[in-house]
C-alpha cells in the first residue's frame, strides 16, 4: 500500500486546497493529512488564522479524500511521522519548492502545482475590508507599534493624530503614512480603529471620544485611572458595537497564555502566592514618568504587567490590598510593593523607576512552584519546580518581535467577529486594574513623604 502524507493550516478551506488534496490522495492508497494547530501557526508567525483547528480538521475530513488527519505542533514533526507512518510521498503545493527537499532521506518528496489565483491569505482580505487604524499619540509607544503593525494583516496603519502637529507631521512622513493631524474630528473620520499611545492620564478621554463616533479602541496600560471610569469605556463599547481592548501586551503571547493554562490544569496544585516584579532603572530624570507628580511613578508605568498575572490567577476577589514606596521629592513613586491578600492566597506586585530587582515571576502552590525568569512578561520560559526535584521540567515557548503583535492581531480579529483574545484580558480584568490604579493614586495622594523617604 502506497502512503502519501501532507500538511497545511486549511484555513477559510478553499478549492487549492481540495485541488491539492484530490492530487495528493491520487498519487497513493492511503492519505494522512496534517494540520496545523493554532500555537504552531503562532509560533512561526503566521498570526492570523480565522478557523478553529476543529473547522481546519472537518474542512479536510469533508472532502472524502483523507484516510487519516493528524495534527501537526511542532518543528522536526514531518521527519518523525514520515517514519512513524512508513511514508512513501510527501507532498506539499509548489509554493514550498525545495524547502522540503531534506525530507529525501526517508521517503520521496514532491511538489504539486499549486492552484491560481486563491489562497486563504486572499479570502481573509476579501472577506473583511482592510481595517484602517491611527494612532493617537506620536511618541514612544506609538513608534514601537510601527514595525509590529507589518507583521499583522487585515489592517493598515494609515494616519496619526497628535495635538501638536509638528509631531505628527515628523512621525507620520518618518513612516510614510498617508496623514497626520492635529484635528481630532478629521482624524476619526479618516479611521476604523485607533490605538491611544498618549501619556496615562490622556488615555479615558481619548478612548471615550473614539467610542463615541464609533471606532474600535486598542488603549496603552493602564486604560483607566479610575474603575468608574473603565466600566464606563466598556459599556460605551458595548452600545456603539466596538471593541474595547487594554493593550497589556503579555496577556497575548502564546508563552503566558501556556503558562496560565498549565496553572489552571493544577500543576502546582493550589495557588498560595504570586509575586511579580517589573522594574526599569531610569536614565533621564526630565521624562513625565518622573516629572509628572499626579500620574507619573513606577506603578501607573509598570504596574498593569505585574497586577496581570495575580488577578489572573487569583482574581479580583482580594480582601485587602497594601501599598508601599519609595518617593521622589515630587512626590512620584520610585519603588512600590503592592500586597494583597485573599482568603487562601498571597500576592506581591513591585514595580521600579529607581530601584533595580530582579524581574521574575514565582508562582507558588501546595505542590511546587512555577519560576519565570526575567523579563518574565515576554515569556519565552519557565521551569515548574517540585520538592522532588527529578520532577522538575521546563518549558520553552516563542515570542516573535516586540510581541505587539499578538494584541495586534486579536484586536483585528475581535473586530472580524472572531473575538478569539476575549478570554486573554476580560472587561472584569480590566477593570479590576483600574480600580486598583485608582486606590494606589489616592493611597499616594493621601500618603505625607515620610522622612529619609526620598530617594533618587
Ligand atoms: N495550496 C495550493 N494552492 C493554493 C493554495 C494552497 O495548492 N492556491 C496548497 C499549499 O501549497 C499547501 C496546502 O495547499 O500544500 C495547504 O496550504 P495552506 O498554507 O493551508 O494554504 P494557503 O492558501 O497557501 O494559506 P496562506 O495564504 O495562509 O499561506
Amino acid at each position: 500500500m502506497k502512503k502519501v502524507i501532507t500538511y497545511g493550516t486549511f484555513d477559510l478551506f478553499h478549492e487549492g486546497h481540495y485541488r491539492l488534496l484530490e492530487r495528493a490522495k491520487a498519487l497513493g492508497d492511503y492519505l494522512i493529512v496534517g494540520v496545523t494547530t493554532e500555537s504552531f501557526d503562532q509560533a512561526r508567525g503566521k498570526l492570523n488564522v480565522v478557523d478553529s483547528l476543529m473547522t481546519r480538521i472537518e474542512n479536510v475530513k469533508k472532502t472524502g479524500f483523507a484516510d487519516e488527519v493528524i495534527v501537526e505542533d511542532h518543528v522536526g514533526q514531518k521527519v518523525e511521522d514520515i517514519q512513524k507512518y512508513n511514508i512513501d510521498i510527501f507532498v506539499l503545493g509548489s509554493d514550498w519548492q525545495g524547502k522540503f527537499d531534506y525530507l529525501k532521506d526517508f521517503c520521496e518528496v514532491r511538489y504539486l502545482e499549486r492552484t491560481k489565483g486563491i489562497s486563504s491569505t486572499m479570502k481573509r482580505i476579501h472577506n473583511h475590508k482592510i481595517i484602517r487604524m491611527g494612532l493617537i499619540g506620536s511618541g514612544r509607544i506609538a513608534k514601537r507599534f510601527v514595525p509590529e503593525a507589518r507583521y499583522v494583516s487585515g489592517m493598515e496603519l494609515v494616519g496619526v493624530y497628535n495635538l501638536h502637529h509638528e509631531s505628527a507631521r515628523r512621525f507620520a512622513e518618518e513612516f510614510e503614512l498617508e496623514f497626520s493631524t492635529a484635528d481630532e474630528e478629521e482624524f476619526y473620520e479618516h479611521v476604523d480603529a485607533v490605538d491611544i499611545c498618549t501619556p496615562h492620564q490622556f488615555h479615558y478621554a481619548y478612548a471615550k471620544r473614539a467610542l463615541e463616533h464609533g471606532k474600535h479602541v486598542l488603549c496603552e496600560k493602564p486604560m483607566a485611572l479610575r474603575k468608574e471610569e473603565a466600566e464606563e469605556l466598556f459599556e460605551l463599547a458595548e452600545k456603539n458595537g466596538c471593541i474595547l481592548m487594554e493593550a497589556i501586551k503579555t496577556a497575548y503571547t502564546p508563552g503566558f497564555i501556556r503558562l496560565l493554562s498549565m496553572l489552571q490544569s493544577g500543576v502546582i496544585g493550589e495557588i498560595r502566592d504570586v509575586e511579580s516584579c517589573f522594574t526599569r532603572i531610569f536614565p533621564d530624570d526630565t521624562r513625565r514618568e518622573l516629572t509628572n507628580a499626579d500620574y507619573g511613578g513606577s506603578f501607573t508605568e509598570y504596574g498593569s504587567y505585574t497586577l496581570l498575572p495575580i488577578i489572573k490567577l487569583l482574581g479580583s476577589d482580594y480582601q485587602d490590598i497594601r501599598f508601599t514606596c519609595f518617593k521622589a521629592a515630587n512626590g512620584v513613586d520610585l519603588y512600590t510593593k503592592a500586597y494583597f491578600d485573599y482568603a487562601h492566597s498571597l500576592a506581591t506586585a513591585k514595580t521600579g523607576l529607581k530601584v533595580k530587582s530582579d524581574g521574575h515571576l514565582l508562582i507558588s502552590g501546595t505542590r511546587g512552584y512555577i519560576f519565570v525568569p526575567a523579563p518574565w512578561w515576554k515569556t519565552t520560559e519557565f521551569e515548574l519546580c517540585y520538592e522532588d526535584f527529578t520532577q522538575n521540567e521546563k518549558v520553552f515557548t516563542k515570542y516573535l518581535g516586540d510581541g505587539l503583535r499578538y494584541e495586534l492581531s486579536d484586536f483585528v480579529s475581535a473586530i472580524n467577529g472572531n473575538p478569539r483574545g476575549g478570554f486573554k484580558l476580560t472587561r472584569n480584568e480590566s477593570v479590576a486594574f483600574a480600580d486598583i490604579m485608582e486606590k494606589f493614586l489616592d493611597w499616594r495622594r493621601q500618603t505625607p513623604i515620610k522622612e529619609g523617604e526620598v530617594i533618587g
